[in-house]
């Protein structure tokens, strides 16, 4: 029997779950394509279980991709699966590691990937003190949680950084002050990883007199090929997060690539057009390896005790 994939997501329509459907399909898998928000929890003392519209969700394996608007409920979901022992491509915790800026970044300076100087700051007041930290302006501020270069700022003035930091604490966000990589010039470096490798990378442009080179907001991309140093930084970053699945940004500065955010839901409509990589199809491959990574590790199991125990990797 196929094995069976549900793919989380709110967007059906949308380039990147079609991809990612058509692939797991074309790989042997029976694709479910679900609202994470239309499913159910139930635990009890026996653990958890998942419903949609009444029925138990049944599958191999989960391939969450998770706005960020619903991240925190999402999340939830996919831990829960992950309770069930289903192959899940990216986990839940490798999922909040990468939506908060803050955490990522002092996981990945803890196993010294390169980052960006960046302060965290608790109180307004502090921010003359956290902008001279990071170098002077200009600066940029932007907040832990955001996507899209939605709430990242370029600042040119202690005061209009003073301003940012107060408006978002205000606001309940948490902002962080970051060293603005003038050398980078509007432009950053995305590489695709999957199960440990590089399978595409682009360079992106901002549009125009923007300094964001985020696609969303009219940034050019383009096939790139990685140094040995960009891509060895991009593993190592996406590793750290403990992630399967991961759209690496670099920067380039003066001291080398900087990691400036990780994401874990990586869009593959840009990077498929710009490379004419089949990163869906990398996504859908390695799904069939860590099924048949838990296969085998099954026939060991029952080769080992002599009796057919429960399968690992089945929901029920
Ligand atoms: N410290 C920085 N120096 C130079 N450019 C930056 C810096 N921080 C962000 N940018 C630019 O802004 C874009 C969006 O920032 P990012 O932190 O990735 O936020 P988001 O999560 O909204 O994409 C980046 O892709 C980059 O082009
Ligand atoms: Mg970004």
């Amino acid at each position: 029997m196929e094995p069976r994939l549900v793919l989380l997501s709110r967007g059906p329509e949308l380039y990147s779950t079609r991809r990612l459907a058509t692939e797991a399909e074309r790989a042997g898998w029976m694709v479910d394509i679900i609202d994470p928000l239309a499913l159910t929890i139930v635990v009890d003392e026996d653990g958890g279980r998942i419903f949609h519209k009444g029925w138990p969700v049944e599958c191999e394996a989960v391939l969450p991709r998770i706005g960020y608007s619903i991240t925190r409920r999402g999340v939830a979901i996919v831990r829960q699966f992950e309770q069930l022992g289903v192959i899940v491509l990216n986990s839940s915790q490798g999922i909040l590691r990468s939506r908060d800026k803050l955490v990522a970044c002092q996981m990945m300076a803890e196993k010294r990937v390169p980052v960006p100087i960046t302060a965290h700051v608790g109180a307004w007041e502090d921010t003359d003190r956290a902008v001279r930290r990071v170098g002077g302006t200009p600066c940029v501020v932007k907040s832990t949680e955001g996507t899209h270069g939605s709430g990242v700022f370029l600042v040119n003035s202690f005061q209009q950084a003073r301003q940012l930091v107060y408006q978002m604490l205000e606001r309940g966000m948490r902002p962080l002050v970051q060293e603005y990589i003038e050398e980078s010039h509007g432009s950053d470096v995305r590489a695709l990883v999957v199960g440990g490798k590089v399978v595409a990378s682009m360079r992106r442009k901002a549009h125009g007199s923007e300094f964001r080179s985020n696609f969303h907001l009219g940034g050019s991309v383009s096939k790139v090929d990685l140094t040995e140093e960009q891509e060895s930084i991009a593993i190592s970053a996406t590793e750290t997060l403990g992630l399967e699945l991961a759209g690496v940004d670099m920067l380039d500065s003066s001291r080398g690539p900087l990691v400036l955010e990780v994401n874990s839901s990586p869009g593959l409509e840009g990077i498929e057009g710009a490379t004419r990589e089949n990163v869906a199809g990398r996504v859908a491959e390695r799904l069939s390896y860590l099924y048949e990574c838990i296969g085998s590790e099954n026939k060991e199991a029952d080769a080992d005790t002599n009796e057919s125990g429960p399968e690992k990797g089945r929901a029920y």
